[in-house]
C-alpha cells in the first residue's frame, strides 16, 4: 500500500483522456498532472529536445515523490520511454506498446491504421511495436498534427471541423483498415469525429486507455495500490497559461471547480 501519487506528464490537455480512465479505474490514487503547454505543440520537435523536456518535467515529479510515472504522450513515449526506463527507479508506462497490443487483439484483417503527431510516425515506434507482434500486419501511419491544434483550441466540439478530418482521413478508407489506432493522446476528444470520418465498422483504440491497464497491472504487482479511501488529492500544473488549462480541462473531466498552477520549469 502507498499514498505517494502517480504521476501523468504530457504536451497539454491530450494525456487528461489518460487521465481520466486512470481515475476511473483507480479511484483512491493521489495523482500529479503535468501540462508542457509553454512548449506544445513536441510533434514538430526533434526528439532530443522533447527527451529534454520530459526530464525536466520527470526531475520535478520526483520532488514530488510520485510512486510511478505515466507518460500520457505518444511523442513524449516515443522519444523518452527507453531512458526513463532504464534509469528510474519507478515503474513507468508509455502508451505506444499497449496501444499496439491493443490494436493486434482488435484488428481482423491485419489492416491497421495509426494517426499521430509527426515525431511518433517518424520514430516508427507503432510500426515496429505493430510487426514485433505480427510482421503480416499491413501498416497504414498518417501524421495529423492540426488534430493536436484543433484540441488545444477548445474545438473538440465544434461541428465545423468534420470535413477537414473525414478528408484528413480518407486514406484509411482507401485502405481498408478495419482497425484505427489514435496514437496522439489528444484524439480521443475528437473521437465522434474520427469515427463519423472513417466508418462505424472501424474500430478505434485509444492507445492512453489501453495503458491503463498496465498501470493497473503494475500497481498490483509492486503492491502500491492505496487503499485508503479519504477524498483523493488531485494536482495539474500546466507550463502554459492556467486559464485556457483550466477550461479544457473542467470541460473534459467535469470537475468545475478545478484549477492548475503555473509550473516554470527553468530555462530551456
Ligand atoms: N499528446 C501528445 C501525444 O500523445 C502530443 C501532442 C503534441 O504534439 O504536443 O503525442
Amino acid at each position: 500500500m502507498s499514498q505517494q501519487p502517480i504521476g501523468f506528464l504530457d504536451s497539454g490537455v491530450g494525456g487528461l483522456t489518460t487521465f481520466k480512465a486512470a481515475l476511473q479505474q483507480l479511484p483512491n490514487e493521489n495523482t500529479i498532472y503535468v501540462a508542457d503547454e509553454g512548449h506544445l505543440p513536441y510533434g514538430p520537435r526533434p526528439a532530443a529536445e522533447v527527451k529534454h523536456f520530459v526530464w525536466q518535467i520527470v526531475s520535478f515529479l520526483l520532488d514530488k515523490d510520485i510512486k510511478l510515472l505515466v507518460v500520457a504522450c505518444n511523442t513524449a513515449t516515443a522519444a523518452a520511454l527507453p531512458a526513463l526506463q532504464a534509469k528510474l527507479a519507478i515503474p513507468v508506462v508509455g502508451v505506444i506498446a499497449p496501444g499496439a497490443q491493443a490494436a493486434a487483439r482488435r484488428t481482423t484483417n491485419n489492416k491497421i491504421g495509426v494517426i499521430a503527431t509527426e515525431g511518433t510516425i517518424k520514430s516508427a515506434a507503432y510500426q515496429a511495436a505493430l510487426r514485433e507482434i505480427n510482421p503480416n500486419f499491413v501498416i497504414t501511419p498518417l501524421a495529423t498534427p492540426d488534430f493536436v491544434t484543433l484540441v488545444e483550441a477548445g474545438r473538440y466540439q465544434d461541428p465545423t471541423i468534420q470535413p477537414i478530418i473525414t478528408q484528413t482521413l480518407q486514406p484509411f478508407r482507401d485502405a481498408h483498415v478495419d482497425t484505427l489506432i489514435m496514437g496522439c493522446t489528444h484524439f480521443p476528444l475528437l473521437r465522434p469525429f474520427i469515427q463519423n470520418a472513417v466508418g462505424n465498422e472501424v474500430s478505434l483504440i485509444d492507445a492512453g486507455v489501453a495503458a491503463v491497464d498496465s498501470v493497473v497491472a503494475l500497481l498490483d504487482h509492486y503492491h502500491l495500490n492505496n487503499y485508503d479511501h479519504h477524498q483523493p488529492s488531485h494536482e495539474f500544473y500546466t507550463t502554459g497559461t492556467t486559464a485556457h488549462f483550466d477550461k479544457l480541462a473542467q470541460q473534459w473531466l467535469s470537475q468545475p471547480t478545478l484549477h492548475s498552477q503555473h509550473l516554470n520549469l527553468g530555462s530551456d
